[in-house]
């Protein structure tokens, strides 16, 4: 992890911001440097609504004076620039490892257009960061063990409390071995599992941050979001 190229990624996905977009803003450390760029051309006169995807978000946007709006006034976001936990060679990712991932890819699913911004650290070949699994804290010591019950090493998120998410539900950290379909599936078929934090083919763009300087590695498929 390097907070610089994370810079470098996130505040050159303002070259796709254009004035009347509605924007939807990420979480976390390398978003933050786009959406502080995005409170930057505000004052020089941009002319956008953000709809951010969780709370630190919307505190922060606010705290720069970016007009903010949500999904009830507009069900269609132009675009979306967000982080990741891990990117693979067919853009797929890992996200939630600030436990965002609910709003997220709520966000993400109703947006014409998805940038992904990273520092070269997160592109792997294969998934490996643990996913994230939104829960309903009612009887989530069962959903943990029908969890491990699929092969999966899951963990309740917490230091020294639990951590609740923005939606006040709580987070099962799942290792796995191989992140397939068939898992995904059987995961989200759990009663009491809410979301999970694997975004699979929903990227148009992700901007890489390298010590050689921005790389943007492009979609060539189609997105399971708005188009
Ligand atoms: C938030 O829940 C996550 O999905 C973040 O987008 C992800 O963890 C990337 O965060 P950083 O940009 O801080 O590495």
């Amino acid at each position: 992890m390097n907070i610089n190229l994370k810079k470098l990624a996130g505040e050159k996905a303002i070259d796709y911001i254009r004035d009347g977009m509605i924007v939807g803003l990420g979480t976390g450390s390398t978003t933050h440097f786009f959406i502080k760029k995005i409170g930057e051309e505000i004052k020089k006169g941009l002319d956008i609504i953000g709809i951010p995807t969780s709370l630190s978000t919307e505190k922060l946007a606010k705290s720069l004076d970016i007009p903010l709006s949500s999904l009830s006034e507009y069900q269609i976001v132009d675009i979306t620039v967000d982080g990741a936990d891990q990117v693979d060679f067919d853009l797929n990712l890992i996200k939630g490892g600030g436990g965002a991932l609910l709003r997220e890819k709520i966000v993400a699913s109703c947006s014409k257009k998805v940038i992904i911004v990273v520092d070269e650290s997160k592109i792997v070949k294969k998934l490996s960061y643990p996913l994230p699994v939104e829960v309903t804290p009612f009887g989530w010591e069962t959903t943990l063990k029908k969890l491990e019950h699929l092969g999966l090493n899951a963990t309740l998120r917490e230091d020294k409390k639990i951590f609740v998410s923005d939606n006040g539900n709580f987070i099962i950290d799942c290792r796995y071995q191989e992140m397939t379909m068939e898992l995904e599936t059987r995961i989200n078929m759990i009663p009491g599992v809410i979301e999970n934090g694997l975004f699979r083919n929903m990227t148009n763009i992700v901007l890489v941050g390298t010590k050689k300087g921005i790389k943007k590695i492009k979609n060539t498929k189609e997105c399971v979001t708005q188009t």
